[in-house]
């Protein structure tokens, strides 16, 4: 069985208005294994979105993927036709987006886009088998009276049940992998750590493989799976989530972990230093002559950064 998804040095570039390209994603790497949760933390603007949009061929026009490999079940998503990535949209990865106008369209009873990804896959047809499963998949994810709630309309749920409900949709064609980016405006902290909750009873539910973005450390934590820290368009470690949140290896997830105010990100993403220079209390002379790889780190781990590995990203396209 190839690996379920694999991201390998993903970059993506949007045009900036003089039309030249610009990089917004620079160096992300993600790999995860059937039945495992994984965990993307990263501020505002790392990258986390578009990581899992590339993933499922989503990458919103202008913007392209320019360089990396990017694979779903050992297909190659960037050179497959849009027939096969409908295949594996909803069948192989349910997607639950950040914008909760991306997951409903307003004028819709919550029945059908519930369940239109099992009718896309023809798994069910007509419109009493659409209800039914809606109601079923409503249920599932915890809505209370969920029979009523297919004749809802998304603006009657609170933002908490509008998320469960964009849950029990990407469930809908009974994929291998759940793919969630955390609606950070829209919920508390309650609701995202009942989230969290219901993702991980997913998991066990179903066998289902959890790719989770959230801001929250924490709760990231508390997901018991993989970590996968990225910084400045680029994953700067990977780890055992327990392991990574008591003995972080790189200085950004340090601050991360403690809770310090870093400096934003930097609007070029450079290829010739280290991207959290800037704000790192450990920075050598060698982190402004070469931009480091992410090499071995802790038990299993990865890090990018040369207190650990003396390994220089190579130059590429
Ligand atoms: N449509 C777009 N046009 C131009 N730049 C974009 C577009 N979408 C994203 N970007 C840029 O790409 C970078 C990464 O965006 P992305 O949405 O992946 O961040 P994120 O980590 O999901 O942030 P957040 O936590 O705020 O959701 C950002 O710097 C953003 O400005
Ligand atoms: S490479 Fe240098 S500047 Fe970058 S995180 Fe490591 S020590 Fe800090
Ligand atoms: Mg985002």
């Amino acid at each position: 069985m190839p690996t379920l998804a694999v991201i390998e040095d993903l970059v993506v570039a949007f045009p900036d208005t003089e039309g030249r390209r610009r990089l917004v994603v620079d160096g992300v790497w993600l790999d995860v294994e059937d039945g495992e949760t994984v965990a993307v933390v990263g501020a505002s603007g790392s990258g986390k979105s578009l990581t899992i949009l590339a993933l499922l061929g989503l990458v919103p026009a202008p913007g392209e993927v320019v360089h990396g490999h990017v694979r779903l079940v050992g297909v190659d998503v960037r050179a497959a036709d849009e027939a096969t990535l409908c295949g594996l949209r909803g069948r192989t990865a349910g997607l639950v987006q950040q914008e909760p106008s991306a997951n409903f369209n307003p004028v819709q009873r919550l029945w059908r886009p519930v369940s239109e990804a099992a009718k896309r896959h023809g798994l069910v047809s007509g419109v009493r088998e659409r209800r039914a499963l809606a109601a079923d998949l409503l249920a599932e994810v915890g809505l209370e009276d969920a029979p009523a709630m297919v004749d809802a309309f998304p603006h009657q749920l609170s933002g908490g049940q509008r998320q469960r409900a964009a849950v029990a949709a990407a469930l809908a064609a009974r994929p291998h992998l759940l793919v969630a980016d955390e609606p950070t405006s829209a919920l508390d902290s309650v609701s995202q750590a009942e989230l969290l909750r219901l993702l991980g009873r997913l998991r066990h539910e179903r066998g289902l493989a959890v790719l989770v973005v959230t801001h929250d450390l924490e709760l990231a934590t508390a997901t018991g799976g993989r970590m996968l820290v990225l910084h400045a368009g680029e994953t700067v470690e990977v780890g055992e989530s327990v392991r990574l949140a008591k003995g972080p290896a790189h200085p950004y997830t340090q601050a991360l972990l403690a809770g310090r105010v870093v400096p934003s990100a930097p609007a070029e993403l450079s290829r010739s230093r280290c991207r959290f220079v800037d704000g790192c209390p450990r920075a050598m002379p060698r982190c402004r002559q070469a931009r480091p790889a992410l090499a071995d780190g802790l038990e299993g781990g990865l890090v990018r950064c040369f207190l650990w590995s003396d390994t220089a990203e190579a130059a590429h396209g």
